[in-house]
């Protein structure tokens, strides 16, 4: 059965007025271009050209082509009622080696895109780091390097100073954890690290760029409303035991409290997993403190709920996840449970840290196979997916918790990363053989429900 918009009984309206509502994008997984114009080359440009890396083989090198049709998807964004757009700047197309020489022509693409943005009525959202890391600071160790502090500042103040007098919002690392944990521990994602000697000094690294990077951008941007963005997700435990439920709490300070803890001034949760006090030997005199910053949002991206049970194969945590496949729940195509309640349990879960200002939902949605209907792209389990997350927002909300915005994950299909072009998780469907872009029923529908 199609679904029908109407019955949807919530209005953007009813969130309140301040409430900000968009889209989020990447730029690796949109941009293409990926050598043009002086762009260097990032870990994930190296990455996605080894075989064996990503889904088929597939890579990036034209994505969305958004390097050439961004006017084209602004102006489409600003026909379907989108008012903030949410994208992040590539570190090799403004530094080609990661630190020193400026590339004009990148900052040229990005003034472009700014300027069109603004043209358009459509408030621009930046993330300085959405995993591109440039390959010439990998081959010097990339996160595992301290230096990393000094490399990301000097990139913070180039986008700071290149794009502050227009840009108010910005984020400053997209889901440390997943970067974290897939490419320096599982090897998964680029740079495909693993190890504990990787992934646990990347960490602390992380966490001391996700401070230096929002001091960097209150010094450098008058007026900016700064933010940096948790992965988060409900974790259950899978049986009622107590073996599960411990291996819960450690799955749940590793997913959900590794780094936004130390951000404010709480450290590590190194009594929930004692592995995280190896990190002792990357920690220096006055690190717990340098590690706080005073975010003025926090943004939050949940997608679905994880149940996790008691394994002693797991080494360091004994906890395994238990695939959302073999436990008979509504699945999207990543294999990540349909589990509306996950969001609003992570905003209560958020709330009770009483140091966050705003929270914003910075990213959520779902990859579905799309179904073609005379012409006509029918994802009414997306649209169903999305309304049902928005309900439970809204819930939240009702209950007087924080939260003051909502990013739909993603605008357009686009390529996501080691599974490559099969999860599609856009509003807009693209046909990456022609370009060609058709907006899917859950777009028309996002775009009626913002007009209110
Ligand atoms: C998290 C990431 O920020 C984004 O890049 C990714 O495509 C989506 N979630 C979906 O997996």
């Amino acid at each position: 059965m199609p679904a029908k918009q109407d019955q949807f009984e919530l209005q953007a309206a009813d969130f309140g007025e301040e409430f900000v509502w968009g889209v989020s994008t990447a730029a690796f997984q949109i941009e293409g271009a990926h050598n043009l114009h002086n762009k260097g080359t990032s870990i994930w440009d190296e990455f996605t050209a080894k075989k064996g890396n990503t889904y088929k083989d597939q890579h990036a090198e034209e994505a969305c082509d958004f390097y050439n049709r961004y006017k084209e998807d602004i102006l489409l964004m600003k026909r379907m009622n989108i008012g903030h757009f949410r994208f992040s700047l590539s570190w090799t197309r403004l530094l080609p080696n990661g630190t020193g020489e400026l590339n004009a022509l990148g900052v040229e693409f990005y003034d472009k895109v700014i300027d069109f943005c603004l043209e358009c009525g459509i408030e621009p959202w930046v993330t300085l780091y959405h995993w591109d890391l440039p390959l010439a600071l990998e081959k010097k160790g990339g996160w595992a390097n301290r230096k990393i502090v000094e490399w990301f500042e000097e990139y913070a103040r180039v986008c700071a100073n290149s794009f502050g007098d227009r840009v108010k919002n910005w984020m400053v690392l997209n889901e440390p954890m997943v970067f974290t944990g897939a490419g320096y521990f599982l090897g998964v994602h680029a740079p495909g690290k693993k190890g504990l000697g990787n992934f646990l000094p990347a960490v602390h690294h992380a966490v001391l760029c996700q401070a230096a990077g929002g001091r960097i951008l209150r010094k450098w941007v008058a007026g900016a409303n700064i933010g940096t963005t948790f992965s988060c997700s409900q974790i259950s435990p899978y049986r009622n035991t107590a073996k599960d439920h411990r291996a819960a709490e450690k799955a749940d300070a590793m997913l959900n409290r590794l780094f936004i803890e130390p951000l404010l001034g709480m450290g590590y949760p190194m009594d929930s997993v004692p592995v995280l006090k190896r990190m002792q030997e990357y920690i220096l005199p006055g690190d717990l403190e340098r590690s706080v910053f005073n975010f003025d949002f926090i943004g939050l991206q949940n997608y679905t709920r994880e149940k996790v049970k008691h394994s002693y194969f797991v080494p360091y945590l004994r906890a395994k996840i238990v695939k959302a496949s073999k436990r008979k729940v509504k699945t999207t195509l990543m294999d990540w449970e349909v589990y509306p309640a996950s969001i609003y349990n992570m905003i209560k879960k958020f709330n009770s840290y009483k140091a966050i200002g705003k929270i914003i939902i910075t990213e959520n949605g779902a990859a579905f196979e799309d179904v073609y209907r005379q012409g006509k792209i029918v994802d009414t389990d997306r649209l169903h997916y999305l309304q049902s997350y928005i309900r439970q927002i809204h819930r939240a909300k009702q209950e007087g918790c924080r939260v003051d915005g909502y990013f739909v994950w993603t605008f357009t299909d686009n390529f996501e990363w080691a599974e490559g072009y099969y999860p599609r998780f856009g509003l807009v469907y693209v046909d990456f053989s022609s370009q060609k872009r058709t907006v899917k029923l859950s777009g028309k529908w996002y775009s009626k429900f913002l007009k209110g």
